[in-house]
């Protein structure tokens, strides 16, 4: 190809160019291995010796030109492409967030903490115990000897033989913290967890639940102090105008024994389908420690005495947060956990 025509070719070509691609492509047809300008360049040959100089030089030019031309439009669409990038990507401040949702707790947890929390301030300690417990703590301990019928009443899960069961109560914890305690007073404890039963479940039976275990052992306890203390929770958990009563019950690890009573928080004792008219309900099972009890964990019957209770956690949950099944507990539908959290920020 002649010089001129490259010139001309080259005159043509170099007009505004607004994508890399093309760029890169004229860049090929350019200087490329065959190339008009790499093409002319090797025409050198042919050239007499006394114009190679000027050939070489006007090439030179050639390519200089194209060069400049191919670097400045690169840098044009480069800056280009960066401006609109980050117009893009620019961030509006003001625009109303998207909602992450978050975790919400587990209304029977939070009525738990509740009430560990008030006990707490009392001066009790919240203890553990195991799940899986031996009969001597579950039964024996507690003043149930074995071939009592009060044993038949918890429908155990028993694991190995008649020795190791799945705890059907709290209760064995008293016993264990009472032989922790080493005849020392005053005890002062909660044990929140999980007892098991072979119960059918339904609406208000689960075959796992939780109990909240309490028990205080000091000087001349009685039953006032027990009355004050369920005062003092159902108070805290129900508000002010919840009144508590005792009636007699009978347990064996108690002397004597009640159950405890709060005016319906439904209808606040007018009597409605939740009290079956009556205007209460019963929550707990309490009482005076049994002087067997004691005496079997360390603790003389003539210098101590105690009260212990054990209340079912779900029930007061349901009757908090007006739930009708205690299924709603446990088949993590995470719909109703959301909507009693909603409740509770009201
Ligand atoms: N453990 C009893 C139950 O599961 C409840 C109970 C009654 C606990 C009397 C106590 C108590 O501590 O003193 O039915």
């Amino acid at each position: 190809m002649k010089f001129e025509d490259v010139k001309k070719a080259l005159d043509k070509d170099l007009v505004e160019i607004t994508d890399i691609n093309k760029l890169n492509d004229l860049k090929v047809k350019y200087l490329g291995k065959k190339g008009i300008i790499t093409e002319l360049n090797s025409e050198i040959r042919n050239v007499p010796n006394e114009e190679k100089k000027e050939f070489g030089m006007k090439v030179n030019e050639l390519r200089n030109r194209f060069n400049e031309f191919f670097d400045s439009t690169k840098e044009k669409i480069e800056q280009e492409e960066l401006n609109k990038r980050l117009e893009n990507e620019a961030i509006d401040i003001s625009l109303p967030s998207t909602k992450i949702p978050v975790g919400a707790p587990n209304i029977l947890e939070k009525l738990i903490e509740e009430v560990e929390e008030l006990f707490m301030s009392m001066g009790y300690d919240v203890v553990d115990g195991p799940e899986i417990e031996e009969d001597k703590y579950n039964f024996e301990m507690l003043n149930i000897p074995k071939g009592h019928p009060a044993r038949d009443a918890q429908d155990t899960f028993y694991i190995e033989g008649e020795e190791i069961l799945l705890r059907s109560q709290t209760s064995p914890v008293q016993v264990r913290t009472m032989l922790k305690g080493e005849g020392k007073v005053p005890i002062r404890m909660i044990c929140p967890g999980k007892t098991y039963r072979r119960d059918d479940d339904d609406a208000s039976h689960s075959h796992n639940f939780m109990q909240i275990e309490g028990l205080l052992v000091d000087k001349d306890i009685s039953l006032s102090d027990l009355k004050g203390t369920m005062d003092i929770l159902f108070k805290r958990l129900f508000g002010e105008n919840v009144e508590t009563r005792f009636r007699p019950s009978y347990y064996q690890f108690t002397e004597p024994s009640v159950e405890v009573d709060i005016t319906c928080v439904n209808c606040h004792g007018k009597g409605c389908s939740v009290c079956k008219k009556t205007g209460w309900v019963t929550v707990v099972g309490a009482g005076v420690v049994h002087p067997n009890v004691l005496r079997m964990s360390g603790y003389d019957p003539d210098k101590w005495s105690g009260f212990a209770f054990g209340f079912g956690a779900e029930r007061l949950a349901m009757m908090k947060y007006d739930i009708n099944d205690i299924r709603t507990f446990y088949n993590a539908d995470l719909r109703e956990v959301k909507t009693f959290d909603r409740e509770d920020e009201e």
